[in-house]
């Protein structure tokens, strides 16, 4: 199959940095498909816990992502027939996630899955390696982030809008430890790469990170 033709932005990040709402704003204004590549971990950690697959099996975990039944559609995620955009949410899921995202077999098993997400007219996928790995031929690599203190705050924002109870200490230790393991990691991991172009959305509104992802993009497109 050839991809030529369908352009890939390329959204790599942080935690709570608020690439998610970002990418999907961008893929909006542009028509293009959506790929969240953290739900898809957040996904296998979830099927791992209800089949009772240990998070410490590396090849069990594997099996698993090939064989998940999974389906985005109507803005829903579904997992063997359930829609469970509110199961993957969890910090258990969370956290589960990023364990299972960092045995090589899973990163290799996930891998054709998110390709196929490239289809026309294009493609906005975010992510930690979506630039490095899985797209390296991406038109448009943007590293969004914003300083640790910064992303606790949103974070924050967000629990309480949801109703729910948050500490921001906690939450800041929990961003610059997840940081840390992100990048850590020895297979991909969170790191600018060099064709990347830097984003950083410290003083910005989503609005404004959205139109900067767009006027980047609009000049690759002239180039
Ligand atoms: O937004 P947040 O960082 O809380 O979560 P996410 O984007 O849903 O990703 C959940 C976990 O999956 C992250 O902590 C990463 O460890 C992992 N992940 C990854 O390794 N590679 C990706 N392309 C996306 C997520």
């Amino acid at each position: 199959m050839t991809f030529k033709g369908i352009s890939v932005i390329a959204i790599d990040g942080p935690s709570a940095s608020g690439k998610g709402t970002v990418t999907q704003r961008v893929a909006e204004k542009l028509g293009f498909h959506y790929l969240d590549s953290g739900a898809l971990y957040r996904l296998l950690a979830l099927a791992a816990m209800r089949q009772q697959v240990s998070l410490d099996d590396e090849a069990g975990l594997a099996k698993l992502a090939s064989g998940m039944d999974i389906r985005f559609e109507q803005g829903f995620i579904w997992l063997d027939g359930e829609s469970v955009d509110d199961a993957i949410r969890t910090e258990e899921c969370g956290n589960g996630a990023s364990r299972v995202a960092a045995y090589p077999a899973v990163r290799a098993a996930l891998l054709d899955l998110q390709r196929a997400f490239r289809k026309a007219p294009g493609l906005v996928a975010d992510g930690r390696d979506m630039g490095s790995v899985v797209f390296p031929d991406a038109a448009l690599k943007i590293f969004l982030t914003a300083s640790a203190e910064v992303r606790a705050e949103r974070r924050y924002k967000q629990l309480m809008e949801k109703g729910m109870r948050a500490n921001i200490e906690q939450i800041l230790h929990d961003i610059r430890q997840r940081d840390e393991r992100d990048s850590a990691r020895s297979v991909a991991p969170l790191q600018m790469c060099a064709d990347a172009s830097l984003l950083d959305t410290s003083s910005m509104t989503i609005v404004e990170a959205v139109d900067e992802v767009l006027a980047r993009f609009r000049q690759v497109c002239v180039r």
